[in-house]
């Protein structure tokens, strides 16, 4: 058993550590500055949805395997290892700000007594963990005092416990043999599969890659799944858009190239675009350092242009097919957060079409069913709910956003009675078309030719 803290343990990211952590049978003290959220967490509650996380938090807050501050030193005392997950948004320059990373490190300075790890799990550019060993070795010596590592999470939102427990890799980068010893100690349990509390998590016939690498390496490991995710996706909305054009099905398209095992069926799902807290920001941060670096990321630079384009695209097929003026136009959006699965809507795209939507006058409804009253919250206008059927209702244009598994019986919950008969964008290409033509609805899937 180690003893950890987790730095941002409130933060997303923080959060799924430190419970994963506590779980795997180490004393964890998780600190945040946040105060509301630290007094839901010691009740047992996220703000943030995650499958299964209550529950497990509410057994590891009885056993007494974590507990939540707003004490930094409380979280570094006697710990083992320091896991920073602090948020690191970009700034407009699409560099990342590291404001709290350094605040963090400054402290740390002070409260590390005993030789503590410190693992950086915050996606920070490389060159960063460089800049905490300097803020550390003004009074501390590295080596004796502390090593700092780069240990990056693949966690998804809304699965990220699935994935601490089943990842598809560990990642350790740092070139102590001191501090890589006590990492292979605290993920000892996770690659055995132990937990100190029962879990449904867990999956014993998997085998989990671990793997040592120095810290560049582990960052830019990072980085890069992440830009090759988003360059799925770019490419994909990039084929259905010529699909589109030139008369192709994107369904059939998709099926055909992800039967390649060299290329796979994973993130191949055509739509409005990438959003999300990682794979934008993550791209943006990428080409900022290959700027820095007097390197052209052409590459990286058309991901994310097609990227831009692509709720052009969206916006585009909503005028075409109910406008040209949207003006008092009754439009339901389906799916509000950045995807199906999670309550996150603040780097949604969804919302960026809303906006969009409202300032051409439209009238918009939306319907999530997990993300309604955060979408409410953030945008005080916008009528949203979790009930489809009062959603969808006598609107001039219903546009599906993401995945959610209820929007594939649309032609269920359209009342085969209702004189109103919507123009229907499927951009995640889910809806049964042709039981909601039999209807006499339009329907338009993106990637697929009309
Ligand atoms: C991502 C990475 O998957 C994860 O490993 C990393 O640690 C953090 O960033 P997340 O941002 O939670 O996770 O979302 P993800 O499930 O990857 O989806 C990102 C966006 O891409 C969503 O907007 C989603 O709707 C979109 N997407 C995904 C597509 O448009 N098509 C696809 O085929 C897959």
């Amino acid at each position: 058993m180690a003893r950890v803290g987790v730095i941002g343990g409130a933060g997303y990211v923080g959060l799924v550590t430190g419970v994963g952590l506590a779980a795997l049978g180490h004393k964890t003290v998780s600190m945040d500055l946040d105060q509301a959220r630290l007094a839901q967490l010691r009740n047992g509650k996220s703000a943030v949805y995650e499958e299964g996380l209550e529950p497990l938090l509410a057994q590891l807050i009885k056993d007494d395997w974590i507990s939540f501050t707003d004490s930094q030193s409380e979280a570094v005392e006697d710990a083992d290892a320091v896991f920073i997950a602090v948020g690191t948004p970009s700034l407009d320059s699409g560099a990342a700000d590291l404001s709290a990373v350094i605040a963090v490190a400054e402290q740390l300075r002070e409260q590390i007594k005993n030789y503590t790890v410190i693992v950086v799990k915050s996606t920070v550019p490389v060159g960063t963990l460089d800049v905490i060993t300097e803020i550390l070795s003004r009074d501390l010596e590295e080596g004796d005092d502390f090593d700092v590592v780069s240990n990056p999470e693949f966690l998804r939102e809304g699965s990220g416990l699935i994935d601490f427990f089943a990842p598809s890799r560990v990642i350790v980068g740092t070139h102590s043999e001191r501090a890589r010893k006590i990492l292979r100690d605290i993920y000892k349990p996770l690659l055995e599969q132990r937990t100190a509390v029962e879990t449904d998590f867990v999956d014993s016939s998997r085998q989990i890659p671990y793997l040592e690498t120095d810290a560049v390496s582990a960052q830019l490991t990072k980085y890069a799944a992440n830009a090759y995710l988003a360059t799925r996706i770019s490419y994909i909305n990039e084929i259905a858009g010529l699909s589109e054009k030139i008369g192709g099905n994107i369904g059939d398209i998709i099926e055909g190239l992800g039967l390649d095992p060299r290329i796979g069926p994973g993130y191949l799902q055509p739509g409005i675009g990438f959003g999300g807290p990682c794979l934008d920001k993550d791209l943006r941060a990428l080409i900022t350092v290959a700027g820095e670096n007097s390197y052209d990321p052409v590459l990286f630079n058309g991901v994310l242009q097609r990227n831009e384009l692509q709720l052009r695209e969206v916006m585009k097929k909503i005028t075409d097919a109910i406008g040209p003026s949207l003006y008092q136009k009754r439009i339901a959006l389906l799916g509000l957060a950045f995807k199906e699965g999670t309550n996150d809507v603040r780097h949604s795209l969804s919302i960026r079409l809303y906006r969009a939507l409202r300032d051409q006058g439209a009238s918009v409804i939306g319907h999530d069913v997990l993300a309604a009253d955060d979408a409410r919250k953030l945008e005080p206008e916008l009528k949203a709910s979790g009930d489809l059927r009062t959603v969808i209702d006598d609107t001039d244009a219903i546009v599906v956003l993401n995945d959610e598994p209820t929007y594939r019986d649309l032609d269920l919950t359209i009342a085969s009675d209702s004189s109103n008969k919507p123009f229907v964008l499927d951009t995640r290409g889910v809806l049964d078309i042709r039981k909601l033509e039999s209807k006499g609805i339009v329907v338009e899937v993106v990637g697929k030719a009309k």
